[in-house]
Parts: C-alpha cells; sequence; structure tokens
C-alpha cells in the first residue's frame, strides 16, 4: 500500500494504478462502517484508493475539529488490511486550503434541511472537499456510508450538476450489537451514555413498526419516535423527521419513500441514525 502526504505524490502514484478505480473518502478514526466501505470497492475494482482527512470546512467554530479522534497509524493498518493501494492523508491542511483559498461549492435545496438547518455550514463544506477529492482522485465508482443518508443525497446531486463521470455506490450503516450505529464520534461517549445511546436504534424500530402496521400520517411516526427517545434523561432531541426522501421535506401523509432520520445529543456528543421507508428501500 502506498501512502501519499502531498497532492503531487498522490498523483503521480495515482497514475500508475490500473481502473476501474474504487474510492472511499474519510476523515480517520476508521470502523467497521469505514472498513465495509473498503472491502465494498475492494470486491468491485482493480484499485483501490482512500483518503483520510480531517476536513476543517465541513466543522462549525463552535464544533469538535480539534478533539476529533484520530489515530493515523492504526487508520493505515486496518485500510492494509483490506488490500487498499493508495491513502492519500495529506500532512497539512494548507494541501486542500492554501493561503487565500476561497472557492466554494454549494448544494442548495436540500441542504437547507435537516442536518443543514443545526449545521448551516457543513454541506458547504463537505461538498466542497469531496469535489476537490474527485479532481484529485478521478475514481470511477466512490463509496459512502447509509449513516450519513442526507450527505449521500448531497454527493448523489453534486456528482449530477457538475458532472463527475463517477458512480455513487452506498454501504449500509453498519451497527453495533445493541443497534447503535458505528461512527468515530462514539469514542466521546461516557460509559453512561454509551448505554443509554441504543435508544436512538430503538425509536427507529418503533416507526418501522408502526408504518408496518399501517400508520401513515408523519406527525404521529414523529411524536412516537420523539416520545422513546425522552424516556432516554442523556438524551437531548435536536430532531427527529420523517420526511420526503426526493424533497426532504417533511410528511404530512407519507406517500412512496421516505427518511426517516434524528440527530441527538448526549452530552457534547452528537448523534446521528436514519432508516428508509419502506423497510428494505434503497436510499438512491
Ligand atoms: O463522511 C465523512 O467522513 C466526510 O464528510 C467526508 C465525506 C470524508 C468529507 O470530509
Amino acid at each position: 500500500m502506498n501512502i501519499a502526504k502531498t497532492l503531487r505524490e498522490f498523483r503521480s502514484l495515482r497514475e500508475q494504478l490500473p481502473s476501474p478505480v474504487g474510492f472511499v473518502p474519510t476523515m480517520g478514526y476508521l470502523h467497521d462502517g469505514h472498513l465495509s466501505l473498503a472491502r465494498m470497492a475492494r470486491e468491485d475494482g482493480a484499485s483501490v484508493v482512500a483518503s483520510i482527512f480531517v476536513n476543517p470546512t465541513q466543522f462549525a467554530p463552535t464544533e469538535d475539529l480539534d478533539a476529533y479522534p484520530r489515530d493515523l497509524k492504526r487508520d493505515l493498518e486496518l485500510l492494509e488490511a483490506e488490500g487498499t493501494d493508495l491513502v492519500l492523508t495529506p500532512e497539512t491542511n494548507d494541501e486542500f486550503y492554501p493561503a487565500g483559498y476561497d472557492t466554494w461549492v454549494d448544494v442548495a435545496g436540500i441542504t437547507r434541511v435537516l442536518e443543514g438547518a443545526s449545521r448551516p455550514t457543513h454541506f458547504r463544506g463537505v461538498a466542497t472537499v469531496v469535489a476537490k477529492l474527485f479532481n484529485v482522485v478521478q475514481p470511477d465508482r466512490a463509496y459512502f456510508g447509509q449513516k450519513d443518508a442526507q450527505q449521500a443525497l448531497v454527493i448523489r446531486q453534486l456528482i449530477r450538476d457538475l458532472n463527475f463521470p463517477i458512480e455513487l455506490v452506498l454501504g449500509p450503516t453498519i451497527r453495533e450489537d445493541d443497534g447503535l450505529a458505528m461512527s468515530s464520534r462514539n469514542a466521546y461517549l461516557s460509559a453512561e451514555q454509551r448505554t443509554a445511546a441504543p435508544v436512538l436504534r430503538r425509536s427507529l424500530d418503533r416507526v418501522e413498526a408502526l408504518y408496518e402496521g399501517g400508520e401513515r400520517r408523519g406527525n404521529v411516526l414523529r411524536d412516537a419516535m420523539q416520545e422513546l427517545i425522552d424516556t432516554e434523561p442523556l438524551a437531548t432531541i435536536d430532531y427527529v423527521s420523517v420526511a420526503n426522501l426526493e424533497t426532504l421535506e417533511e410528511a404530512d401523509v407519507l406517500e412512496g419513500k421516505a427518511l426517516v432520520s434524528l440527530a441527538v445529543r448526549f452530552g457534547k456528543t452528537r448523534l446521528i441514525d436514519n432508516t428508509i421507508l419502506p423497510r428494505g428501500a434503497s436510499l438512491i
């Protein structure tokens, strides 16, 4: 496995890779969710590229950029064990954002709700860095996880609108045995918060069960999620949502596919999770 710490180094190593190239962008501190994407890319293509870059522009000044967990040595070992060919891990932020940097990619519409409403500059940072990564890596396929469902929809729009010749491939949310979705941020949870956090998956289970029992009223489904999460004193809801999957607008009555999603804080740690209705339907 080759490791490139500068874009210049990366470009010369990338030239030697046989096609098709699969790309797994990450911010590091890898878990099984990331590794399952690397595995999918390995099975699908001739070459696998991953990036590890904690992208500063997707964090607001009040968020956890400096505290974001990092373990580069372990990440590289894990990627190598999955058969990754090349890793881009810029040593400094200047590689992507040199002094005077001032170009931004703003996907409109679907970034204004849910995560975008709670974190107004987040998707501009994500779309900008992903567009830059696509330009540098030039993959045939790019792999993203369904846990960040809205991010996946934003990347789909970015690929379409900016004519990237890239196939978007989504991997399922990978969960701990008790249902908690894997996330690098789970590392921040105290023992008590970790015990409480599976309430998130249980609230999604409840919505799925109500839907399967015939319930289609958006407010009833949202209230059911909220009620269950409120039984957990350590959880503070940021939002619960039952939205039309195409527009991400809150649904009055569910017709077609819906994205059921939530963001909940346990102390300072903000976790997200989601499911698609009908159960098993694909996000894209
Ligand atoms: O999902 C993530 O880890 C990040 O948002 C991404 C796509 C690597 C961009 O920084």
